[in-house]
């Protein structure tokens, strides 16, 4: 539809320097006041209030980028668990494809499985026996020549490490089946112990112990530690191994069969020094010594084992059973966000159809998940599905927003609306109904068989993903397709488009209202400066809202800096003067994993909000930023007027038009941002700075519509000596915001804002 046009607040996209108004077009202008002409002033009318911050107004976005899930927030500590990486890519056409039909994967022969490595045998992917028509490959382990002295296994190093704690128990889980072999199999959790590339040697000291030394040349003077003749280990240059925890599979039967041991790392395991752990230098090994039987050798018959999603969990954020990882869902949970818009993003569409978000194949016991490949470049097991997603809705008490497959792939292949289309539109009712419905469902019932019991509350349904990519125009018959579906059996959900105003008329829906349409931004610091009262220029009278689904000021990498959380908050104070018609928003993407960040490593998109490796996480600046505005929201926003406000020059460079190289472009843009709000509950009014500047800057704050404002209020204030400085897993907490009572405060106040910070003041007015 045509957003009815109406006196938007004010028009422009760079910021006037002198004067900015953010009230809405109908609302009474503040009075002139005695403030000296050049200084910069922000007027707050307490008693106007221009509209509500929708409870909901803050929320989680990402999708399987960066190891988010796979090597990030799943708890699953094992790397390709299913070995389903090497699944040779397959894309389909839609007219040759059919939405139910299950089209299993392909792989090549004689392939050694990705991030395995064989300890003494020899190992190859065998697609001849499945554990089952989901997972149809398995490793193939030849074990003939294992020996006590030279057990032959496999092993896996996780997502660049694997992490272990003290005290800590970790349970282990595989399937496995075996052909003249028996068992018994071990399985130990190795620390792998980093010599610095220098060479190891033992020797046996006169007491029967093993000591090692560690050193180059000839200098091997430092006994570092001592082994009791009786442990196992290993060494190589560089590389050193312990067994931390170790547990025995008594027998492995010839029938595929689950089996399950738990390792409990002890407080200080034998062998290591103080101080190892908690450490990510460590691998899961699953080795045998002595595989055949007497006869099955006597005759000369290979030992065969053969392995399935072998799995390794830490303990999981509140216990979920294959839950999430605490320390990034902590970090989560401490800035109370408030719904998660899921699966994607790229993500919900894939690049052909058979690798879209194909729901139903990521439901039911995990060994019964196929998995599929991540538009991202990499495999994901789908061990973090529909339910999990719905699962760590219910860790942070999120609503879920749920984003459905609408018929169209990144790689711009498409159904048009009409018949066939049916099937997916079906799809996205029966997916509604898995997340929404009881026990008297099919899919509800579906939801609560795998751990769910009590249906989910759902209001927002988004339909599709950036579907401005698709130029053949299809976009609105698709969307009216699924509108009236879903509208007809669920009227009270809110149907959300994927093409929002910042994209132009014709590309937009217009033979349906949908409720709100989802605007992405990814911007630099100046871009989204410059772009932070774009909304108070929006029209008011326009029935659909505004869900701003990803945005992220993009500097810094692989998490944001300084800059990015100054960007970030200066767009965040738009958002929330514009709360009346921003209905909710939140950053993209959340995670990266920091391992790898060469090519094909582990990020795909840099500056994203938290980084973290195997064993430690930490938040961006940005996410501080993010954080202190969630937690000083308040429920109102108030009418605010600034004045004389500083700006910065920025020459914007690069820019093109119909592919043409335009020259240089000088803007104005403000250097003070702001936004106030109330929290009707305790009273307070909460007024948020930013200053953008290398500079400190002076702002003169005017309330008017209150009584009294208390002398003494509190600032949280998150600032940098730097717009580069930044937080790493080195220097996790380098950027953190601080609380501090401030004095001198009253209906008409000045403070001096520090350079390159953010501040927000609750103010008393009682
Ligand atoms: O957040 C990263 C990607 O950016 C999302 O997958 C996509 O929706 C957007 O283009």
């Amino acid at each position: 539809m045509h957003p009815t046009k109406s006196p938007p607040r004010e028009r422009f996209i760079f910021l006037p320097a002198a004067l900015i108004f953010t009230f809405a077009g109908t609302l009474t202008m503040l009075a002139a006041t005695e403030t000296d002409a050049s200084t910069p002033t922000l007027q707050i009318k307490a008693d106007q209030t221009t509209g509500k911050i929708s409870p909901a107004f803050y929320g989680l976005m990402t999708e399987e980028i960066n190891y988010s899930y796979e090597g990030g927030l799943y708890g699953e500590l094992i790397r390709n668990r299913t070995f389903k990486a090497d699944a040779l890519p397959a894309p389909i056409k839609p007219e040759n494809y059919a939405p139910a039909k299950y089209y299993p994967a392909k792989f090549a022969a004689n392939v050694t499985p990705k991030f395995w490595s064989v300890i003494n045998g020899s190992m190859v992917l065998d697609t001849n026996t499945p554990l089952n028509e989901a997972l149809n490959v398995s490793l193939k382990l030849d074990a003939s020549k294992a020996s006590k002295s030279r057990p032959v296994g496999i092993a896996n190093d996780g997502y660049w490490g694997i992490p272990i704690h003290p005290n800590t128990t970790y349970r282990v889980s595989f399937y496995a089946k075996a052909k003249s072999a028996t068992g018994p199999l071990t399985v130990s959790l190795m620390h792998t112990a980093s010599t610095n590339n220098q060479t190891i040697v033992a020797t046996k000291s006169a007491g029967g112990k093993f000591e090692w030394y560690m050193g180059s040349g000839t200098n091997f003077s430092t006994a570092t530690n001592s082994l009791k003749s009786k442990d196992t280990f290993a060494w190589r240059v560089g590389r050193m191994e312990f067994p931390i925890a170790s547990a025995e599979v008594a027998k492995i039967s010839k029938d595929w069969q689950k089996y399950e041991v738990t390792l409990t790392v002890s407080n200080f395991p034998a062998n290591l020094m103080a101080g190892e752990l908690p450490s990510k230098d460590n691998r899961l090994e699953i080795t045998t010594t002595k595989p055949r039987s007497f006869w099955a050798k006597l005759w000369g018959k290979k030992a065969t084992i053969w392995f399935q999603q072998v799995s390794l969990f830490a303990p999981t954020y509140q216990d979920r059973p294959n839950g999430n990882r605490t320390d990034l869902s902590q970090l989560l949970a401490d800035a109370r966000p408030k719904f998660l818009r899921f699966p994607g993003g790229n993500y919900v569409e894939g690049d052909y159809f058979n690798e879209r978000f194909n729901w139903k194949q990521t439901i039911g016991p995990i060994e019964q998940r196929p998995g599929h490949r991540s538009c991202w470049g990499y495999w994901a097991t789908d061990g973090f599905g529909l339910p999990e997603f719905l699962g760590w809705c219910q860790d942070l008490t999120m609503e879920p927003v749920l984003a459905v497959f609408a018929g169209y792939t990144l790689k711009k292949d498409y159904i048009p609306a009409g018949p066939k289309l049916e099937p997916y539109v079906q799809e996205a009712l029966e997916e509604i109904e898995y997340v929404t419905g009881d026990a008297s469902t099919k899919w509800g019932a579906q939801r609560i068989k795998d751990g769910y019991p009590n249906p989910f509350k759902l209001r927002y349904v988004e339909i599709g993903n950036e579907d401005w990519f698709d130029k053949s125009g299809s976009y609105d018959g698709r969307f009216a397709q699924f509108y009236d579906a879903i509208k007809a059996k669920y009227p009270e959900l809110k149907i959300i488009s994927t093409v929002g105003y910042e994209h132009p008329e014709a590309q937009r829906v217009h033979s349906r209202t949908p409720d709100l349409v989802d605007e992405h931004y990814y911007r630099s610091e100046e871009e989204m400066e410059s772009q932070a009262f774009v909304y108070d220029a929006r029209d008011r009278h326009n029935p659909t809202k505004i869900f701003v689904g990803e945005w992220a000021t993009r500097v810094g990498s692989p998490t944001p800096n300084m800059a990015g959380a100054l960007g970030d908050a200066a767009w965040m104070c738009g958002l929330e003067r514009n709360a009346d018609i921003v209905e909710m928003h939140c950053y993209a993407p959340l995670f990266v994993n920091v391992s790898d960040l060469g090519k094909g490593g582990s990020m795909q998109w840099k500056s994203d909000l938290i980084g973290y490796d195997a064993l430690t996480s930490y938040g961006s600046p940005s996410y501080y930023a993010q954080k202190i505005f969630s937690l000083h929201q308040g429920d109102e926003v108030l009418a605010t007027k600034a004045q004389n406000l500083p700006t910065y020059k920025w020459i914007q460079t690069g820019r093109t038009r119909n592919g043409v190289a335009q020259p240089p472009q000088t803007n104005d843009v403000t250097s003070i941002f702001y936004s106030a709000t109330r929290d009707t509950v305790s009273g307070k009014l909460i007024v948020k700075i930013v200053n953008r500047a290398d500079a400190p800057q002076d702002l003169k704050v005017e309330i008017s519509g209150v009584e009294t404002i208390a002398p003494e209020g509190q600032a949280i204030v998150l600032k940098a000596d730097n717009r580069d400085a930044t937080n790493s897993l080195k220097e996790p907490e380098k950027v953190i915001p601080v609380t501090e009572t401030v004095t001198g405060i009253g209906t008409s106040f000045t403070r001096t804002y520090p350079p390159c910070s953010i501040t927000i003041l609750e103010l008393k007015t009682k």
